[in-house]
């Protein structure tokens, strides 16, 4: 008997990148989650069209339409549950959660930084990392916490910074890895092979022993 597919909701706010590249992973047979919803807090987020197209339940909850940010969140547990959602993953979606919602779905709700956390937590990333001068940037999947881009690290993928990037150069590199990433370590946690000890991931995965990433590429030149 195969085992049930863990049920995922992905939370967006826009053009909707990593959930398509989390929708079409989950195509594969063997793969332990399916989307059974996506979410968007701006009814106009141009990811919702995809979802549509793919027969994927796909709402705009649009934040601005709630008194308040916990009518808001309430309406969006009502149909997390009412999707009967093992897991929410967060794909670009450019809402704060209220510690209270972060509580409800700790440990079961997952976000992706483009950024090697904790470094640059926050808005505009990209920007601050070239500011900073940085030869090595990537991508952060992680468990959601109340504060902002802070949580059990359960994976990270790292891109060289070229001194000529600019942020959007810098935002497709990475975007890139962001695609390969965040699939992989969906999959691994929804199969339950990432647990967490004292707020540390205790699955070893494999680690890539000749991966030292150089920036500069300093090729066979000392
Ligand atoms: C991604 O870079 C993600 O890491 C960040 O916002 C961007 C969303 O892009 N939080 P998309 O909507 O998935 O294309």
């Amino acid at each position: 008997m195969t085992a049930l597919k863990k049920r995922v909701a992905i939370l967006i706010s826009g053009r909707g990148s990593n959930m398509r590249s989390l929708v079409e992973a989950s195509r594969a047979a063997n793969c332990p989650y399916e989307v059974v919803v996506v979410i968007a807090n701006r009814p106009d987020a141009a990811g919702l069209l995809f979802a549509k197209e793919q027969n994927i339940p796909a709402l705009g909850l649009d934040h601005t339409r709630y008194e308040s940010r916990d009518h808001f969140e309430g309406q969006l547990h009502t149909v997390l549950t009412a999707s009967k959602v093992d897991l929410v993953a967060c794909a670009g979606f450019m809402r704060l959660m209220t510690p209270e919602f972060v509580q409800k779905w700790r440990d079961r709700m997952l976000n992706i930084h483009p950024s090697l956390l904790p470094a640059f937590k926050g808005l505009h990333t990209h920007e601050r990392s070239i500011a900073a001068g940085v030869r090595i940037s990537g991508c952060t999947v992680h468990l959601v916490r109340p504060a902002m881009d802070e949580g059990p690290i359960l994976g990270q993928a790292a891109v060289p910074v070229a001194v000529d990037d600019t942020a959007e150069t810098l935002a497709a590199r990475i975007l890139e890895a962001e695609h390969k990433l965040y699939p992989r370590i969906l999959a691994a946690y929804a199969a339950g092979r990432i647990s967490i000890v004292d707020e540390r991931v205790s699955w070893p995965g494999s680690v890539n022993q000749s991966g030292t990433l150089f920036s500069p590429d300093l090729g066979s030149a000392s």
